[in-house]
């Protein structure tokens, strides 16, 4: 698979993800339950198929090092979006596992905190593409 296309698809389904999770909030909010949980679950899906193509584009062609002027926000965004990006990965199994098996109380309690994260990984996502797009080495 070519580099632009391992881009392309990594962009596609992070965005895809964060879009659905936005829209999953919006579907709860207004009491479409079960719009939710095809929004969410779909969202979910797509952050597998993100994590597929991000891994191998990962081994096939290697990060180059940022080397623009602003260093140190696009050291504070990847480090940021690194963590949170691995702590998504249990935080998201657990929210949809509470979704699925009815055990909303808990699952309302810890799902804004993933829906929040989620966000911000998929969003800096594309802010670290577009830092390297702009001064990638
Ligand atoms: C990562 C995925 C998910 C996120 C981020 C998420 C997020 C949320 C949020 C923020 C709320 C509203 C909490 C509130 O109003 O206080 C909620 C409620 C709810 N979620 Fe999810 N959700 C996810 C997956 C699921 C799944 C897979 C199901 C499967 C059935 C589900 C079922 C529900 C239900 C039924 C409610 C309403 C609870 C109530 O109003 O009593 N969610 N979710």
């Amino acid at each position: 698979m070519s580099y632009e296309l391992l881009t392309f698809l990594s962009l596609a389904t992070i965005g895809a993800s964060g879009i659905l999770i936005l829209l999953g909030l919006f579907f709860v909010k207004t009491g479409r339950k079960e719009l939710h949980k095809k929004a969410m679950l779909s969202a979910s899906f797509l952050a597998l198929l993100f994590l597929v193509f991000y891994g191998i584009k990962y081994f096939m062609y290697p990060p180059k090092p940022y080397e623009g002027p602003y260093k140190g926000l696009y050291m504070f965004i990847l480090i940021s979006h690194s963590i949170l990006a691995a702590i998504n990965l249990p935080l998201a199994v657990i929210t949809v596992f509470l979704g699925i098996t009815d055990r909303l109380s808990k699952h309302k309690k810890i799902a804004p905190i993933t829906a929040v994260v989620w966000i911000y990984v998929a969003i800096t996502g594309w802010l670290i593409y577009a830092f390297l797009k702009l001064g990638g080495g």
